[in-house]
């Protein structure tokens, strides 16, 4: 088969595919029915993503990117000489930069992503400008178990540095144990910097997740697309609606894509039959206060050394460090 070809049964997916093909099957046979976010991140997920930074309504990014200008100082005096600072998932590299612009002597930069195409991307803006800092990329799930290759180059700490309130996405079991997979990644003395955010305000959550130029809805639709061209399916995005809601008992956004008539979807030779009004999950956004994601981290080994927020209360990045 050609890549280009879409796939018509389960033969012709592309082993790379296999894992998404599985999660996929596995997400519409159950009740209710649901589909990983890790999955909206394919090239046109990614543009639309960084589109959604861009927005008026969607305050986390320049938040964040606020915090970092303002303390990155501090941060990196924080995180001592010599490190190796180990990304997860490494977006854009914006906030990186001023990180290791702060940083005394960074002795290696890690990527951890799940697009090549990002990995490379980041690889290829980084190498000139940090000539001194060896540039390690890492193909990986985060969600999942992987193994940080050993360097060889010499460092005082290993440092992850896990951005854009990502752990959001993560019901809080996972969120608890990827926070102790990471306390084991860094081993005793290292630390973890990571974004979160920590808006309690409904009308400014709702707005940030249903923006007037669409740009969420169309994120939210382009699954549908990353699943038909990559999976063989055939759903119509005209029958789909995005919508988002905030679960304020549950501090959380949560997104659907709602079956607008009854319907019949076919992927691989499967086919899933719709409801009206029928919902597909697709991404929880938690919001968090300080002390709670605090405790979180300390069952799973991290203690919290400083945290740094903004004037309005609507984003954290704190700094957390395994006991040596
Ligand atoms: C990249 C996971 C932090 O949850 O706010 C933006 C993704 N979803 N608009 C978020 C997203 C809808 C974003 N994260």
């Amino acid at each position: 088969m050609h890549t280009s070809d879409k796939p018509q049964t389960l033969f012709d997916i592309d082993p790379a595919n296999l894992e998404f093909y599985r999660d996929v099957i596995m997400g519409l046979r159950g009740s209710p029915r649901q589909i990983s976010s890790k999955y909206f991140y394919d090239q046109r997920g990614s543009e639309l993503f960084d589109a959604i930074c861009e927005l008026d309504e969607y305050y986390p990014t320049r938040t964040e990117l606020g915090i970092m200008e303002r303390h990155a100082k501090e941060m990196a005096d924080a995180l001592g000489e010599g490190c190796m600072l180990i990304e997860l998932g490494s977006g854009s590299s914006l906030k990186t930069r001023i990180l290791l612009e702060h940083l005394a002597d960074p002795k290696v930069y890690m990527p951890v992503d799940i697009s090549r195409e990002h990995l490379s991307k980041t690889v290829r803006d980084l190498t000139s400008e940090y000539e001194g800092v060896e540039i390690v990329p890492i193909c990986a799930d985060f969600g999942k178990d992987f193994v940080i290759p050993t360097s060889t180059t010499p460092t005082q700490r290993r440092v992850i540095y896990f951005p854009g309130s990502t752990i959001g996405n993560f019901e809080w079991a996972e969120a608890e144990s990827l926070l102790g997979r990471i306390a084991s990644w860094v081993g005793p003395g290292g630390g973890l910097l990571i974004g979160f955010d920590t808006c309690a305000d409904r009308a400014k959550l709702e707005a940030a997740y249903n923006d007037r130029l669409g740009i969420t809805a169309a994120f939210n639709l382009n699954l549908l697309e990353h699943m038909n061209r990559e999976l063989g399916g055939d759903f119509q995005l005209a029958g789909f609606r995005h919508r988002a809601v905030y679960e304020e008992a549950e501090r959380r956004m949560v997104m659907w894509l709602d079956s607008q008539h009854d319907q019949e979807v076919t992927i691989a030779g499967e086919t899933f039959k719709f409801d009206e009004g029928e919902s597909i999950h697709t991404e929880y956004s938690h919001k968090y206060d300080l002390a709670t994601f605090c405790k979180t981290a300390r069952r799973a080994g991290l203690t919290l050394s400083k945290a740094w927020t903004d004037t309005n209360g609507l984003f954290a990045v704190a700094l957390f460090m395994v006991e040596s």
